[in-house]
């Protein structure tokens, strides 16, 4: 509850002096920051605008210890605040004075500073802390992914828990510097530039800073063994990329997709417009995970992407992302097709680009691919709810939706939009809806029952909704369009759906 006493200056100069800050208008801020989905993740109170990772990892024991120094402001007046974190902690500082901390919850960490904080005012949170990650679970789950020669942290929603504390929700964006001690001769890889590497007693420390505002789950490490390539897209992207040394029969065609990194990120700026961070590129650690996920400026792949040989597909799909996910972030977790629908689209471009399959080919392949009483269409892109946040329907509903899109309101309209909407909302934070309002006004067409069929309609669009949207119903009624040439390809990136 917030209260304001309004009274003449001096009075209240004396009275907050004399008045210490009052349970009233000083309580704890939120455990979570109100997304339905995940009602713990993120915190309330305060914003994060920067943080300093400085760690030292160990691959042989896992383990992980260093500083973390938050710079937050307020949004309230505060007595206490949460962090979400799973490591050990040995001390906490908020604007330099001791703080005392406690644990709540699967994954928060209760600070309570020596002096209340008022809203509106910054400050600095310091975490020292130590730990083995592959140690710590909450909700009976570790994302924690350790390889024999190091460790890596790359997951979604839940990645950064064990190994930086933060304010985990995407709605919480900001600025890192990561730097990370490990033993001379591995490496450690981050989101970013590499600043600078320097070398002491066996140890040798990684500077990477990420200066553009990233969200938590988006921040990455990988520790390991690996060949790092640098180089410049044409249209002067700086562009750095590692491979695991341990890739085996994986190499050459992990190498041979994620090298040609540069090129399709100008090729994508082609419709998104210009790449929005200062670096790009993709690590292939040596995982057994079958998924990409679109670390910020650093893709992460799986190994397994790469073992039918080269997929550029899925390349495509993870750059996307820095557009659509990482420039722009989703709202809340309801809001995952503002990623992944326009992350799979993309490679429907790509495929049409490629000669094999056009993007109403593949729009309509989806449709008729899925009779009515497929359990496909029970899922709505536009709010899939927690448990099918990434089902397939996500990504091929999705994308069929943003072709329907592209059919009803043309082409000039539809590719006006894909190109202004990271500008109109560029490194914030967006929703379904915002992106309804957003194609209303560049298209002057009203989008409601549009979207409501598309994106939220539980069952499968009619054939007049899918006719007004370009599909040839006669067709679609017999499932008898034929299968783009790049849909096993596409597919192939699908590893972590439900169905
Ligand atoms: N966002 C990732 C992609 O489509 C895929 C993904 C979904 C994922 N759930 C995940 C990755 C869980 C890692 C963990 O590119
Ligand atoms: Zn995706």
């Amino acid at each position: 509850m917030h209260r304001r006493l309004i009274v003449p200056g001096a009075l209240a100069a004396s009275l907050l002096l004399a008045i210490p800050a009052s349970a009233a208008s000083y309580a704890p801020g939120a455990p979570g920051i109100g997304d339905p989905y995940y009602p713990a993740y993120g915190n309330g109170g305060y914003d994060v605008s920067h943080y300093d990772l400085r760690l030292t990892y160990q691959p042989t024991t896992d383990e992980l210890e260093g500083t973390a120094t938050l710079l937050a402001t307020t949004t309230q007046d505060l007595s206490r605040f949460d962090l979400d974190f799973l490591l050990d902690v040995s001390e906490v500082r908020v604007n330099g004075a001791k703080a005392s901390f406690a644990r709540s919850g699967e994954h928060e960490l209760e600070i309570t500073p020596a002096k209340p904080l008022a809203k509106g005012t910054s400050a600095t949170v310091v975490v020292r802390y130590s730990g083995v990650p592959s140690t710590k679970s909450a909700y009976g789950f570790s994302t924690w992914h350790r390889t024999p020669d190091g460790a890596v942290a790359a997951d979604e929603p839940e990645s950064a828990w064990w190994w930086y504390p933060s304010n985990d929700h995407p709605l919480d964006k900001a600025t890192y510097d990561v730097s990370v001690a490990v033993p001379d001769g591995t490496q450690a890889i981050s989101n970013g530039t590499l600043q600078s590497t320097s070398s002491r007693l066996g140890w040798t420390r990684w500077n990477w800073r990420s200066n553009k505002p990233q969200a938590t789950y988006l921040t990455t490490l990988a520790v390991g063994k690996f060949d790092i390539t640098t180089g410049t897209s044409d249209g002067g992207v700086p562009v750095v990329n590692a491979y695991s040394k341990d890739l085996g029969d994986n190499d050459g065609a992990a190498r041979a997709s994620v090298e040609r990194t540069g090129e399709l990120v100008d090729w994508l700026s082609g419709y998104f417009g210009p790449y929005p961070f200062s670096s790009v590129g993709g690590y292939v650690p040596n995982t057994t995970t079958g998924y990409a996920l679109e670390t910020q400026t650093r893709v992460y792949y799986s190994p397994r992407q790469f073992a039918n040989g080269s997929n550029t597909s899925v390349v495509v799909h993870e750059l996307a992302h820095q557009w659509f996910g990482d420039d722009v972030s989703l709202k809340g977790w309801k809001d995952i097709w503002i990623n992944e629908g326009f992350a799979r689209y993309a490679q429907w471009l790509w495929s049409e680009h490629e000669g094999e399959g056009t993007a109403q080919e593949l729009a309509d392949y989806v449709y008729a691919s899925h009779p009515a009483d497929d359990a496909f269409w029970t899922v709505a892109p536009g709010d899939p709810g927690p448990d099918d946040q990434f089902d397939i329907a996500v990504y091929d509903r999705g994308a069929l939706a943003v072709q329907a899109l592209r059919d009803k309101i043309g082409d000039d309209a539809f590719f006006a939009v894909l190109k202004g909407w990271p500008k109109e909302h560029a490194y914030g934070n967006a929703s379904v809806d915002d992106f309804r309002k957003y194609a209303e006004r560049v298209s002057g067409t009203s989008l409601a029952s549009f979207f409501g069929t598309w994106l939220f309609q539980p069952s499968k669009p009619a054939a007049p909704a899918a006719r007004n949207a370009g599909l040839a119903p006669a067709q679609a009624a017999k499932g008898a369009v034929a299968r783009p040439k790049s849909w096993k390809k596409i597919a192939a990136t699908d590893s972590v759906h439900s169905r």
